[in-house]
């Protein structure tokens, strides 16, 4: 039997739960998506899969890869405005697929947020270390990058002589930090960042436009090599596939569900606005990227900042300026990305905690503060250790994995929650049900395929733990289970 939890009740608990403060309207909300949505995706991977799969026509792949996203993303609306609780995707398979899957994706969220803010934070550290560089600070080697390393052609693991990754683990000190004392002072210190990255990204496609030269974009789908990926078609999917992690972080603003002060309007226009939004601007910069360079040469770690080299002035000068800002406004970027997943995560242990799956000590709120305090803590704590230690290669691609397979069950849940309850009151419908579902769900499989299986290994690992955790604990403790036993 199916163990779920009453969507009514649900609802019920979201009207009137007073515990965390409701403090953030649809713009914060818009920005809190843009915050975590545009960050190492954009700034660092945009260059490789250019460069290696698609070439200009990488513009196509953030078309492809987008639509995915959009049929996901409007899945994640109707929930969010249904059931606007702090769980997020865990809530609402609860309330569908019953408990166990609710476990799944609780624990399969993990990757997406925690793992997710640690690969940003691993990209974060690049570029300041390297921007420090270009002031003539140069930070060791030893004391930057990851200690492990991993081979995928021997599968195995190694020491690469460095010790830890510390500016990695310091910038998520530091938002831990910030991320306590309040919602209020993060959302504020999230839309000053939003601010500033969106700037410099418009900057950089208005100064760019100029620079393009067409040339660079003939042939704009370079012709396939012969094995599939390397450009062609088979190269825009494959550039799709790289490049999803760009988008992710629009479903993070449902995490914040129950600080929003209108949540049935404001979701879908928190979770929609800043997917569009996002879309647009990496369509933009993929175009004048390809356009400014030829696409051979952008498969660098900073291939904006290689864009800007390129724009030189009628007296072959570079725009210096400009490539200071570019670095500057990833670095902001990228800090934003970091800070609204470490927001997300808490707030989902929050959730499973209050309905037992967890132990309390990650339901408890900071008298003063009114945020998840130890769960925060706990989550920046763990998140440190892990940016420290591992290279963002691998961190991304569990990341990847994790989130495509939250979203293919949301997609699935959204229909089941239609069939079973059909009364319930939807402010906001996925439009041609279920086709839009249906194809969110294939998309996202369909890229979870393409991943190595080595991560499919890791994924397969990571949930084998979970579910022990949730026979010794989880299925004992839960708050339903215990209700249905009486
Ligand atoms: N979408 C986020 C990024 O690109 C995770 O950094």
């Amino acid at each position: 039997m199916r163990t779920t939890k009453s969507v009514d009740e649900l609802i019920r608990e979201a009207a009137t739960s007073q515990e965390l403060r409701r403090e953030l309207g649809p713009l914060n909300l818009v920005a809190l998506g843009i915050g975590a949505i545009i960050g190492a995706g954009i700034f660092v991977l945009t260059g490789q899969a250019a460069a290696q799969y698609a070439g200009p026509a990488i513009a196509l792949s953030f078309v492809l890869s987008g639509l995915g996203c959009v049929f996901a993303a409007l899945c994640y609306a109707e929930f969010a405005s249904l059931i606007p609780i702090a769980g997020s995707a865990y809530t609402y398979a609860y309330a569908t697929l019953g408990q166990f899957f609710a476990w799944i994706i609780g624990w399969d969220l993990l990757l997406e947020y925690l793992f997710g803010a640690s690969t940003v934070a691993v990209g974060w550290s690049g570029y300041v270390v390297s921007w420090l560089a270009d002031i003539g600070i140069h930070v060791p080697k030893e004391l930057a990058s990851a200690p492990l390393a991993f081979d995928p052609k021997t599968h195995s693991w190694a020491t690469t002589g460095a010790v830890f990754n510390l500016p990695a683990a310091l910038i998520i000190a530091v938002l831990t930090t910030l991320l306590v004392l309040g919602i209020r002072e993060s959302a504020t210190v999230n839309n000053i960042i939003v601010f500033v990255k969106v700037g410099v990204i418009l900057l950089f496609i208005t100064f760019g436009a100029a620079y393009v030269n067409v040339a660079n974009w003939i042939p704009f789908i370079p012709e396939n090599t012969g094995q599939f990926g390397h450009y062609g078609w088979s190269g825009i999917l494959r550039g799709a596939g790289v490049i999803f992690f760009a988008y992710i972080g629009f479903d993070a603003v449902s995490t914040a569900a129950q600080e929003a002060r209108n949540p049935q309007r404001d979701m879908p226009i928190g979770i929609i606005g800043s997917l569009l939004i996002s879309t647009l601007l990496y369509i933009l910069v993929a175009l004048v990227m390809t356009g400014v360079v030829h696409y051979s040469k952008l498969g660098v770690p900073d291939p904006m900042a290689v864009a800007v080299n390129a724009m030189q002035s009628a007296e072959g000068e570079p725009l210096y300026w400009l490539r200071h800002i570019v670095k500057l406004g990833a670095i902001a970027g990228l800090t934003s990305v970091i800070l609204v997943l470490l927001l997300g995560q808490p707030r989902i242990l929050y959730t499973m905690a209050k309905d037992g799956l967890l132990p309390q000590f990650f339901a408890a709120v900071h008298p003063k503060f009114r945020t998840p305090a130890r769960a925060t803590l706990l989550t920046g704590s763990i998140a440190a250790v892990i940016a420290g230690l591992f290279p963002i290669g691998i961190l991304g691609e569990l990341v990847s994995i994790g989130t495509l397979l939250a979203f293919t069950i949301v997609c699935i849940a959204v229909i089941v929650l239609r069939y079973e309850r059909p009364d319930l009151p939807r402010p906001f419908r996925v439009p041609w049900m279920p086709v839009i579902p249906i194809l969110g769900a294939l998309v996202s499989l369909v890229q979870m395929l393409s991943l190595p299986l080595d991560t499919w290994i890791r994924l397969l690992g990571w949930m084998a733990l979970g579910l022990l955790i949730y026979a010794v604990y989880g299925r004992r403790h839960s708050v339903v289970g215990q209700q249905t036993q009486r």
